[in-house]
This record gives C-alpha cells, sequence and structure tokens, in this order.
C-alpha cells in the first residue's frame, strides 16, 4: 500500500501529539514530534546559555547538537534524546515553555530543523506535527490537518498534561505562556504558524481524542487509495 505524509500543525495544547500518535500506530508510521525537537535545542541553548541574539553564538551551538527519537525500552513509545541523553521529561518544563517559541523564531534555527524534519520524513510513511509541516517542511503532504481549540479548553488541557508529569502550575500562568507563544509562533517571520491553503481544520474542542482519530485515519484512506 502506499505511504503518505501526514502533516498535523496547529496551536499547542489542541491535542496535536495524542492524536498524531495514534493516527501513527494505527497505520504503522513514523511518528515525529517537531515541537519537541524545538524544545531540545531550548533546553541545550539554556543549559549552556547561549545569547540568542549572537548568530554566531547560536549556529556554533546548532553544530552542537544531535536529536532523536527512540524507545526508551519500558514502553512502545519513541522519546526525545539529546546527544545520547533523553530529555523527553526536561523539554515538557516551564522553562523550556516560556524560552521555545524565541528560539524557534530564530531563522538558523529552523533552517536546521527543517532540514532533519525532511530527512526523517523523506522515506514518507510518516505522521509529523508541529506548526508548519503542511506549510513549509513538507508543502506537498498528501494529507494536511489544521487543529484548533478554544483557548480556555487548550489551557485546561494543558494545566492537565502538566499535572501528570508532577509539575502543578497555576492556570493562570498556563495561559500566559500559551497567549505569549501564540503571539510569537504566529506573527514570527520564518515560517509562522498558519493553516495551509489545502488543511483540513478540525476543531477539537467538543470531540474526544477517539473521534479526532477516526477523523484524520477516514481522510489518510482517501488519500491513499488517491495517490
Ligand atoms: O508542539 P509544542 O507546543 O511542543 O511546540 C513547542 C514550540 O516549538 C512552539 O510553541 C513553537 C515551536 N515549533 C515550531 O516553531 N515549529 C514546529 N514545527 C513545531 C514547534
Amino acid at each position: 500500500m502506499k505511504r503518505i505524509v501526514i502533516a498535523i500543525d496547529g496551536y499547542s495544547a489542541c491535542g496535536k501529539s495524542s492524536t498524531a500518535k495514534r493516527v501513527a500506530a494505527k497505520l504503522n508510521y513514523a511518528y515525529i514530534d517537531t515541537g519537541a525537537m524545538y524544545r531540545a535545542v531550548t533546553y541545550y541553548f539554556l543549559e549552556h546559555y547561549v545569547n540568542l541574539t549572537n548568530p554566531k553564538a547560536v549556529e556554533d551551538a546548532l553544530k552542537q547538537i544531535l536529536i532523536e527519537f527512540h524507545h526508551n525500552g519500558k514502553t512502545e513509545e519513541n522519546e526525545t534524546y539529546l546527544n545520547g541523553l533523553n530529555v523527553e521529561r526536561k523539554i515538557r518544563t516551564m522553562s523550556v515553555s516560556d524560552k521555545v517559541s524565541e528560539v524557534s523564531a530564530l531563522a538558523s534555527v529552523r533552517n536546521c530543523m527543517t532540514e532533519l524534519q525532511r530527512k526523517m520524513g523523506k522515506k514518507k510513511g510518516v505522521v509529523m506535527d508541529g506548526r508548519d509541516i503542511g506549510t513549509a517542511v513538507f508543502p506537498d503532504a498528501e494529507l494536511k490537518i489544521f487543529m484548533t481549540a478554544d483557548f480556555d479548553a487548550r489551557a485546561a488541557r494543558r494545566q492537565k498534561e502538566l499535572l501528570e508529569k508532577d509539575q502543578l502550575v497555576d492556570l493562570g500562568r498556563v495561559k500566559e505562556n500559551l497567549e505569549k507563544r501564540d503571539h510569537i509562533d504566529t506573527t514570527r517571520k520564518e515560517n509562522p504558524l498558519r493553516k495551509a491553503a489545502d488543511a483540513f481544520e478540525i476543531d477539537t474542542t467538543h470531540i474526544t481524542l477517539d473521534e479526532q482519530v477516526d477523523m484524520i485515519l477516514n481522510l489518510a484512506a482517501t488519500k491513499i487509495i488517491e495517490s
């Protein structure tokens, strides 16, 4: 059967990752969380005090970074590795969330990640989620999804997710972070978040995860037959 590229873009905390992960598992495709890649870069930059206003320092730091996704041996799920170390939990903290949009607005960072993402998706059979997958990384993706949800629903989901990772964060603080990231992610010069003209929009405010997954699997089945 023909293998395709499925691009899932949208705002933070709309349920992109959970949906993408399940869709990939059902189709036996690879799942690539591109947000995790930008988070890993941000974590490295924070740990190494990289000055974001110094292009040479940013370029040099990028050369030191190796990002991979592997199973951790315990679960079936892929986790994020930075230079051989599992950073899956470290990259989900608020200190990384507070800085990640600023880091991912840098052209050199985006070029580096885009190149890596294209390599990862070259053989197709991939579900990739992020902000610019359908518009910039894989503009020819066979299936493009744009996910949205009401702001309050997104904030409540993100707060719950953080608590599941043992981080108790005030709802106001979560909202402040989402608002700031939405603003930077949609207004940056380099490949801002926007819906591709040929993307299917799914509002996840009032639907379940199973429904989201089914919708995308149905669309994927049509695209696989067509292509
Ligand atoms: O999906 P996430 O919330 O983990 O993503 C973290 C940040 O990474 C997001 O606020 C913007 C950036 N990002 C990006 O610029 N481009 C992508 N393709 C994915 C994420």
